[in-house]
């Protein structure tokens, strides 16, 4: 798969390495352009090369978003985006690192907002980026969960496809309203490693709750 990714930092450098290893082909983009990233892109191997946002975004079929959310205005234009499926990796923090109020809505609705026809997914917001880098296991029942959230059933199921690849267990957590939630700096997901089985445990009691 060709695989653009906005945001070269922890999370985005990380998922660079992993998805090249893994046989995906990976443009990595930052806010200073390409030059700036010729030393991670040689330490990271022929299948990654620089680009500026736009020309990532457009030599992805899937897009990873892994900018600070409280930066993504500053992303190419929605256009370049439509019929994509877009990972939003982003959480919603101030740059004083405060969560963000948002009210009622969650921040990948948000981001789908901004991105208006791209096939949204959020993921891979609950993982540190120390153990996306080296938590990566063969052996599926000692997998860790990444979990997933969308309204688009078929980019599910795509995004989790690439979270298999790379070692670790996609987790179901809902639709986007619910999913994300579910993820959102603060829950019972958020910033703990755990196994899939782990995971679904607390979302069944979590479910089971959101019921009463
Ligand atoms: N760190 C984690 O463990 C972790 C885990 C899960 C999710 N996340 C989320 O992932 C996102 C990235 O976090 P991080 O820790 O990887 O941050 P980071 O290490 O500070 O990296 C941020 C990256 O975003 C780039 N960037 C910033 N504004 C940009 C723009 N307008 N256009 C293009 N690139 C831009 C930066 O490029 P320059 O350096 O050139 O400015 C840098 O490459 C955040 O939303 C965070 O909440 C982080």
């Amino acid at each position: 798969m060709r695989i653009g990714i906005v945001g070269a930092g922890h999370i985005g450098g990380t998922a660079a390495k992993l998805f090249a290893r893994a046989g995906h082909r990976v443009a990595l983009a930052n806010s200073r352009g390409p030059t700036s990233l010729a030393p991670l892109v040689a330490s990271l191997g022929p299948n990654v090369q620089a680009a500026s946002p736009a020309d990532a975004v457009t030599f992805g079929e899937a897009v990873l978003l892994a900018i600070p959310w409280r930066n993504k205005e500053q992303l190419p234009p929605s256009e370049l985006f439509a019929g994509k499926i877009v990972i939003d990796a982003m959480n919603p923090y101030s740059a004083l690192g405060r969560v963000m109020d948002l009210g009622e809505s969650t921040s990948s609705e948000e981001v789908a907002k901004r991105l208006r026809g791209a096939r949204l997914v959020k993921a891979f917001n609950t993982i540190g980026w120390k153990t996306l880098e080296n938590g990566g296991q063969s052996s599926e029942e000692d997998q860790l969960a990444i979990f997933v959230a969308a309204d688009d059933a078929a980019a599910k199921e795509t995004v989790a496809a690439l979270i298999r690849e790379i070692g670790f267990a996609p987790v179901d957590t809902g639709s986007l309203r619910e999913g994300g939630r579910r993820q959102q700096p603060g829950s019972r997901l958020y910033g703990r490693p755990m196994t899939s089985r782990q995971a679904e445990d607390i979302l069944g009691k979590s479910s089971a709750k959101d019921k009463r």
